[in-house]
């Protein structure tokens, strides 16, 4: 599936970003091995530790749809910057695949790709329990 493709959907994703304390919308497409998208939007709480990421919301569903295997996740903003995932995103994506391509966009959709190992070195997982 192409990058391209991926970030209009992530972005497109970013439109239903529930953040009215933050005001930064954050949109993000999953990809599955078997070719289909998952997107997922920040979504904030008066209780601010009650905020969920837009991977991980687009992971949460995927996940209780059925989908285990990943390739891509696209994430974009509306901010100049590439959009990295936060460090809590990272471990979680990495429950899944450490293989995963993370493709970061910027409000333009330009973008820099990162695996999610280069993006998580030594990552803690269950092969550490
Ligand atoms: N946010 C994401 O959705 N993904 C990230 O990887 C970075 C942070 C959200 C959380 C919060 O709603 C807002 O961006 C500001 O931190």
């Amino acid at each position: 599936m192409d990058n391209k493709f991926l970030i209009n959907e992530a972005k497109k994703a970013m439109e239903n970003s529930y953040s009215p304390y933050s005001n930064f919308k954050v949109g993000a497409a999953l990809l599955t091995d078997t070719g289909e998208v998952f997107t997922g939007c920040n979504i904030e709480n008066a209780s601010f530790g009650g905020t969920n990421c837009a991977e991980r919301t687009a992971l949460f569903k995927a996940i209780s749809e059925g989908y285990k295997k990943f390739t891509k996740i696209a994430i974009i903003s509306d901010s100049k910057n590439y959009t990295a995932p936060c460090g809590i995103c990272r471990q979680v994506i990495s429950e899944f695949s450490l293989d995963m391509e993370v493709i970061m966009a910027n409000k333009n959709g330009e973008y820099t790709t990162k695996r999610l190992r280069e993006l998580l070195p030594l990552a803690f997982t269950s092969e550490d329990l």
